[in-house]
């Protein structure tokens, strides 16, 4: 079974191309990070139009060294949501068409779907498992207990990990997508020098909340002398920052283990997923944790564990496999939460 996947949900144009026994025949990946970066941030206009010029592109690359044509398809899989609306729309009528034009199927992947169930393509994997998923739209504990059934046992409050990074980042005039250049500047900074919050450690639940973290972070900035801030006190923040947020993942994991334990108690697996589960620190906490808890601990590789196809290719074989596709009037969805009965998260923002 050979699947091709195409990502758009936000500023990577992606397409991909994975066989049923997990090889990554191809997965090209286009950053519109430098369209991004004169504005700090993602603008959703932007890349809506850049989805839309290069993706045909892009797709054709995927094609060309996976060495397949089109009919040697088994079906097309493309993110549905949630995500920027624009870029999904694109997305989603590019595998639309396609699957048309070759009668193949077509499979709507959920994005957050997609960075789930990436372990299982990368490492063997048994459902049911324990996955942080931590991104710069979205944080959330999730228990996987098979294709398209997750159970989400907490979620941000209010900022996303990611964004927490990028957002501290921009505080300290620091370049965007923030979480890299704050790992960096972190290395041989003091993570004691400024005394910021642990946001709800401790507090029962696996919920996560960043908003007071910044506040903390803007007024140990405010405190500094006036001006460009110094290389030694941007090191000193970026590691007080990175130790506080990392301490926070390690603590609310800490109490999802518990609960995944008491459901599944033969679950053996803790799994890390998302653009953040690049830094070193975390998943060094998160290893360390797991190994406290007898679990084996997971993370993708970085290339798979940031935007990619291959992680919408791989979900689309697994629900290609199941039966699971979608019609051609698949609407996309900007918001799609995976547990819909999960109950809501205690002053939640506006975060699925
Ligand atoms: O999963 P992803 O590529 O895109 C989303 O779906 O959001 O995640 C991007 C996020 C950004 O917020 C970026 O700052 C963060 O992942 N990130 C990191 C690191 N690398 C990327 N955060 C902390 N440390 C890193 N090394
Ligand atoms: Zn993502």
């Amino acid at each position: 079974m050979i699947v091709l996947g195409i990502e758009t949900s936000c500023d990577e144009t992606a397409a991909a191309v994975v066989d049923e026994t997990r090889r990554v025949r191809a997965n090209v990946v286009l950053s519109q990070i430098a369209k991004h970066r004169p504005y700090g941030g993602i603008v959703p206009e932007i890349a809506a139009r850049a989805h839309l010029d290069s993706l045909d592109g892009v797709i054709a690359r995927a094609m060309a060294e996976a060495g397949v044509g089109f009919d040697a398809l088994d079906g097309v899989a493309a993110t549905g949501g949630p995500g920027l609306i624009g870029g999904v729309i694109v997305g989603v009528m590019t595998g639309k068409a396609i699957a048309a034009a070759r009668r193949l199927p077509f499979i709507a992947v959920n994005h957050l779907e997609g960075h789930a169930l990436t372990a299982r393509l990368t490492h063997d994997v048994a459902f049911p498992y324990l996955v942080l998923l931590a991104t710069g739209g979205h944080c959330q504990l999730l228990v996987v207990e098979g294709v398209g059934r997750y159970r989400r046992l907490g979620t941000t409050v209010d900022d996303a990990v990611g964004e927490a990074f990028d957002k501290a980042a921009k505080m300290m005039g620091l370049g965007f997508p923030g979480g890299p250049e704050v790992e960096a500047r972190a290395k041989g900074g003091n993570a004691r020098r400024f005394a910021l919050p642990r946001p709800l450690k401790g507090r029962p639940g696996c919920d996560f909340s960043f908003s007071g973290l910044k506040t903390a972070l803007r007024q140990a900035i405010a405190g500094l002398p006036p001006g460009p801030l110094a290389d030694r006190d941007i090191a000193d923040l970026c590691a007080s920052v990175q130790a506080a947020i990392v301490e926070v993942m390690e603590d609310r994991t800490a109490h999802a283990i518990e609960a995944f334990r008491a459901r599944h108690p033969a679950g053996d697996t803790l799994v890390v997923a998302g653009g953040v589960a690049a830094n070193a620190a975390l998943r060094e906490a998160l290893s360390l944790l797991a190994a406290r808890a007898g679990l084996r601990f997971v993370a993708p590789p970085q290339a798979l564990c940031t935007d990619n196809g291959a992680m919408i290719a791989w979900a689309g074989i697994e629900r290609l496999r199941l039966g699971l596709v979608d019609g051609l009037d698949f609407a996309p969805r900007p918001r799609w939460p995976l547990d819909p009965d999960a109950p809501r998260a205690v002053g939640a923002g506006v975060k699925a």
